[in-house]
């Protein structure tokens, strides 16, 4: 198959784990050119990566050679970045979350329709061992009918904002930044959510801690909620309570449990690749599900410091080969959509007390299961890249 010319474009933290990734797992991605506001970051990635090109964003858009660009910049910058590369005819992948606001994602999205290009947006840790065989626990009824769930994460967002400077804007608050893969999951799991009824409360004005770092700063407070406990009705007839508490501890509490009218399932952390999942039936003792799938997160015969972050670039690699075979992709427009939806209406139900219904809808296949080989340290891609290619 013919490898897909590729472009990233935001050289920072996350970059480099897509960026060994796409160089060294996907073999359908051709990774030909980085591309930074600061070129000196780009500069770094292409000497460290052998990377042939370093570019400008506008000459990223206006190159023949490039067909899809990986748009790892903030939040805050997905749309300028996506709407300039769609224009220009490219297939754009994102980061998280696709644009800060629903109006923009909407609008990026009719832009791709149109224009007939892919645009493919993260989390994609869906992708992952973990999630993938929760979902074929499902899929194939070990856990009846899903009647409930709850899904739980917290974190001191104000504190980590001191330091990852680009959570004090807009998608910065834990349910955009942290909760969105919790959402990701649930709607891997389950499907399309119908409405949804929340709670919130804001994020505290932030003294800075860390003054070495920091010092003579003024208080910022994320906007958003820091704070959001909603229930989501699914239209699979699911009722799942969701609770992200940014204005906590960095003492993560991850929970992600479903109810089923056979059995529970409890999935593992779905902000990593490899989150194990055990299952409980009544008078039984509890036991992990092996997974069935392959990408678990464990990607380290050369590592280096963002490894931990598993197999991101994994969603990227599925939409090249959905370019290639014409077909849709997994983690898709529609489902980043969804994502940004279910999180406004959070928003919005807590702000109004109203209930709000929603109106996008997504699907998305499983991947057929594959097996990534840990043989010889895992140098083996063995045929894990034959679970994206269908
Ligand atoms: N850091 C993480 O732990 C993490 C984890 C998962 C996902 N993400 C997502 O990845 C994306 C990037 O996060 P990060 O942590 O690497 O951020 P970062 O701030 O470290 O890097 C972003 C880079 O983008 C560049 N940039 C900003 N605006 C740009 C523009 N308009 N054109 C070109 N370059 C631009 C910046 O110069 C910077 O080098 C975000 O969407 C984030 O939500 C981050």
């Amino acid at each position: 198959m013919e490898k897909v010319r590729t472009a990233v474009v935001g050289c920072g933290m996350i970059s480099n784990i897509y960026i060994k990734n796409l160089k060294s797992l996907f073999s359908i991605i051709d990774l030909i050119a980085v591309s930074d506001l600061d070129r000196a970051k780009a500069e770094e990635k292409a000497g460290t990566w052998n990377i042939r090109r370093v570019m400008t964003v506008d000459e990223v858009a206006s190159s023949p050679e490039i067909e899809m660009v990986i748009n790892l910049t903030p939040a805050f910058a997905h749309y300028g970045v996506i709407k300039k590369m769609l224009e220009a005819g490219k297939h754009v992948w994102t980061e998280k979350v696709m644009t800060v606001t629903l109006d923009e994602a909407r609008e990026l999205c009719a832009l791709a329709d149109r224009k007939g290009l892919y645009l493919g947006v993260a989390p994609d840790t869906v992708l992952g061992a973990g999630v993938q065989t929760a979902r074929r626990a499902l899929d194939t009824g070990m856990i009846g009918e899903v009647t409930s769930g709850i899904a739980v994460i917290n974190r001191d967002q104000s504190l980590n904002a001191e330091v990852f400077t680009f959570l004090r804007g807009k998608g910065g608050s834990l349910p955009y930044d942290v909760g969105i893969y919790y959402i990701g999951a649930l709607l891997c799991l389950l499907g399309p959510v119908r409405s949804v009824k929340a709670f919130g409360a804001p994020a505290p004005v932030h003294e800075p801690r860390f003054l070495f770092r920091n010092a003579g700063e003024a208080p910022w407070q994320i906007p958003g909620s820091g704070v959001l406990s909603a229930s989501l009705r699914f239209g699979c007839g699911a009722l799942v309570s969701v609770l992200f508490d940014g204005n906590t501890v960095n003492a993560s509490q991850h929970i992600l449990t479903l109810f089923g009218t056979r059995g529970v399932l409890r999935v593992g952390d779905p902000d990593t690749f490899g989150g194990q999942n055990t299952l409980l039936y009544a008078d039984q003792k509890e036991c992990v599900l092996p997974f069935t799938h392959g990408y678990d997160g464990k990607n380290t015969l050369d590592p280096t410091p963002f490894d931990y972050y598993g197999h991101r670039g994994v969603g990227a690699a599925e939409m090249a080969y959905a370019i290639r075979q014409g077909r849709p992709n997994r983690c898709g427009r529609e489902y980043g959509l969804h994502c940004l939806e279910v999180l406004e209406a959070m928003e919005r139900s807590a702000s109004t007390g109203e209930t709000a219904e929603l109106d996008t809808q997504f699907s998305m296949k499983p991947l057929s299961p594959g097996y990534y080989s840990s043989f010889m340290g895992g140098s083996d891609r063995a045929d894990a890249e034959f679970s994206l290619m269908d």
